[in-house]
């Protein structure tokens, strides 16, 4: 029978006007962030997502039996993996957790086969790089870089406790847009609800290839006890301990095992589902996201000294993956580059040495 997927071809992306130079412009302002960041904390830190509040070993299975628009890639045949996972949340500075924004959950397929894309030859991992909320704040690079630039130039002159008291204004408006039903990318940027990091579902936000098709991907929590936690709507409370994500998300993998859906949601309509605009969410009534693979995160000390020096020197990147899930449209042609360069400075600056890992035993406890 035929299906409505749109199959994956490389004319699918079209690049925007003068985009080379808008990403070199891209890790010019990156670049430019490192070096007061650096100044700041006396070694460099991911200029995005710089502090960890969970770091976990455990692995991802791929379901048997997927109909032949799932079976693809990497999920093209049942298996397990090894994987290892930080999460994180956005901004490119270390800041108490009362600054609230998008959680990222990025995670490390290890010893994958299959061609990897272009450029990769750093090893064999997949990775994947997913942040709360179903889409991107802009829709391309250029509209990127000119928010970073804003950022960038504005925000060392916010003291700390002004960007909690902007953080907190923009998490209340966002609740309430969110009671009338509307929500923003944007807004939720800036702040977002504090739901507890493992009950929280984690998007692609830009679309990547999905072998014959086009997708966007999503990890969301599926343990009894994660919904429950998310039903209950708690909020973790920020204020009086700095490192309320880490505390939250530490104390709930010490008593428990956290269990993930890995769902896609496959591209049927090239003009509703755009390649190139990150901001559009895709319609969930046109194409559902529908579950692929596995994820076990066993009961574990999720963070240690060793094990945050470790996976600090390591880079989660877009660009690290299989030709079968090569990143798609503007945003992610921009972090096709950025990622590689900032990791390459991050860690020269901070004397490490990049290699990919091969086993999650190399992990500290
Ligand atoms: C043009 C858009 C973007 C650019 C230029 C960008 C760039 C970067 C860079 C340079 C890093 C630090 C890399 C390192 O030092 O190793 C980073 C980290 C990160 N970004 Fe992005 N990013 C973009 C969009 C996104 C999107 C769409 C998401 C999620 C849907 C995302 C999620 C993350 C996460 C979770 C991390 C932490 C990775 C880690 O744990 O190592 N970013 N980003």
């Amino acid at each position: 029978m035929k299906n409505n997927y749109v199959p994956y071809n490389p004319s699918v992306e079209v690049p925007i006007e003068d985009e080379q130079h808008v990403i070199d412009e891209i890790i010019a302002s990156m670049t430019r962030l490192n070096g007061r960041t650096r100044e700041k904390f006396g070694h460099n830190v991911r200029v995005s997502h710089a502090k960890s509040h969970g770091l976990a070993v455990g692995e991802l299975t791929v379901m048997d039996s997927l109909p032949e628009h799932l079976a693809q890639g990497l999920f093209a045949e049942p298996a397990t993996y090894p994987i290892i996972v930080r999460l994180a949340n956005v901004p490119g500075e270390i800041i108490p957790d009362a600054v609230n924004t998008q959680r990222g959950f990025s995670f490390k397929i290890l010893n994958v086969n299959g061609q990897m894309i272009a450029g990769y030859e750093g090893g064999h991992t997949q990775d994947f790089v997913l942040d709360t909320g179903k889409s991107f704040p802009t829709p391309d690079a250029k509209a990127f870089l000119m928010q970073h630039k804003m950022v960038i130039e504005h925000a060392p002159q916010f003291p700390t406790i002004v960007k909690e008291v902007v953080s907190t204004v923009a998490r209340v408006t966002n609740e309430a847009l969110n009671v009338v039903g509307a929500d923003s990318a944007k807004l939720d940027f800036f702040g977002d609800s504090r739901i507890h990091p493992l009950a929280e579902a984690y998007y692609s936000q830009a679309p990547l290839r999905y072998g014959k098709y086009i997708a966007k991907l999503a990890v969301v929590p599926v343990s009894a006890t994660q919904i429950t936690l998310a039903k209950a709507g708690e909020k973790v409370d920020s204020y009086g301990d700095v490192n309320a994500l880490r505390t939250a998300t530490v104390n709930y993998l010490r008593e428990n095992d956290a269990e993930f859906e890995i769902r896609i949601q496959l591209c049927t309509d090239l003009e509703k589902m755009p390649v190139e605009d990150a901001n559009k969410e895709w319609d969930e009534e046109e194409s559902p996201y529908l579950p692929v693979a596995r994820i076990r995160l066993p009961k574990q000390e999720a963070y240690s000294e060793a094990r945050q020096q470790y996976i600090e020197a390591l880079s989660f990147s877009v660009a690290h993956c299989l030709e079968d899930h090569r990143p798609l449209g503007s945003i992610m042609r921009a972090r096709l580059q950025a990622y590689p360069e900032m990791a390459r400075v991050r860690r020269q600056g901070n004397g490490q040495q990049s290699t990919e890992p091969t086993s999650v035993e190399q992990v500290p406890a």
